[in-house]
């Protein structure tokens, strides 16, 4: 047998030792110095930064979203002007006659039906398009709102925000405190902070003077998955570790926050 002779056996280790060394050199560098520049480069972890230098579909190390949570909802927040900039007040009030019988002349329920007087339009407009797209389910709800446009839909949210809210309510009822401070260890975050008094998140419904029946029944429905309009599922969540007593004392006490004139479950 002939070997190779030394020298040149010296010099091929040389080689490869060099494109090994520079190979791993030109990786570090691409995948890692280089995507450096991006500010949220690390979020998703080492192995994810290097998926993504390299150019890897991110649905392939994210799960999708499942068919449930896409049909969530379709209607993306955004926060909007107290008054609403693409509804006409007018039009809303005169489109609104036909909602007077069971939500009050001026938006103020006299059942166990919601206010809609001061809410955020963003709200209205959102839960409308979603009972006219079948993604939140109430049969006379779904029946009423399937034959108005986007353009209804956005006056009817204009003429309800600009309507006075009821008359916020002395203290009558301690805070519970799920909604003041929430629970870490369940994951509940306070409802005050995206309900408002801590925070204000766009989406979220003003509760102060709701029927506290009709709360207690929406968060029920959460828990159970009955209803599942809340982007990416926020209220599900909450609703789903809270104690049956914890749900009625959130429900007593936003309905406790404004004098809801002929309110029959007006607190007392
Ligand atoms: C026959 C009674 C009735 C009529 C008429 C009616 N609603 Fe409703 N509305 C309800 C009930 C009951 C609910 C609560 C449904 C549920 O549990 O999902 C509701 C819910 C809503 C909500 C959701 C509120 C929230 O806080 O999530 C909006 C917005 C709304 N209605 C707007 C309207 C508008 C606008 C009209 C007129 C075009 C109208 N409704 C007519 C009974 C009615
Ligand atoms: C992370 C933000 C967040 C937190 C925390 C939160 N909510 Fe909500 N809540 C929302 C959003 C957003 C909606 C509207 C979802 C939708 O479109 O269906 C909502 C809807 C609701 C509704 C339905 C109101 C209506 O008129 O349709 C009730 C009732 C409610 N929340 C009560 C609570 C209570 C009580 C707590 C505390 C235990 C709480 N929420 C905590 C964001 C939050």
């Amino acid at each position: 047998m002939k070997t190779a002779p030394r020298f040149a056996s010296r010099g091929v280790k040389l080689a490869l030792a060099a494109l090994a060394a520079m190979t791993v050199l030109s990786a570090l560098v691409g995948f890692l110095w280089l995507p450096r520049v991006q500010p949220d480069f690390m979020q998703g972890g080492l192995w994810d930064a290097i998926c993504r230098a390299a150019g890897v579909p991110s649905s392939w190390s994210t799960p999708s979203l499942s068919q449930e949570d896409r049909d969530a909802t379709r209607v993306a927040m955004v926060p909007l002007p107290a008054t609403y900039a693409g509804g006409d007040v007018g039009r809303g009030g005169t489109l609104a006659l036909r909602c007077t019988m069971c939500h009050g002349a001026r938006g103020v329920s006299a059942s166990d039906v919601p206010n809609l007087a001061g809410q955020y339009p963003e709200v209205v407009h959102k839960q409308l398009l979603d009972y006219k797209n079948a993604h939140r389910a109430h049969a006379l709800m779904q029946a009423l709102s399937e034959n108005l446009s986007d353009q209804d839909l956005r006056d009817l949210a204009a003429f309800y925000a600009q309507l006075p809210r009821p008359a916020p309510a002395p203290e009558s009822v301690a805070v519970p405190a799920v909604v003041s401070v929430g629970d870490p260890l369940r994951n509940i975050a306070p409802c005050a902070s995206c309900h408002g008094g801590i925070d204000r998140k766009p989406g979220s419904p003003w509760l102060e003077g709701m029927p506290q029946a009709y709360l207690a029944a929406q968060m029920r429905q959460y828990a159970s998955g009955a209803r599942r309009n809340d982007p990416h599922g926020v209220m599900r969540n909450v609703a789903r570790q809270m104690k049956p007593q914890e749900i009625d004392a959130a429900a007593r006490y936003y309905a406790s926050r404004a004098i809801v004139g002929a309110h029959p479950e007006a607190p007392r």
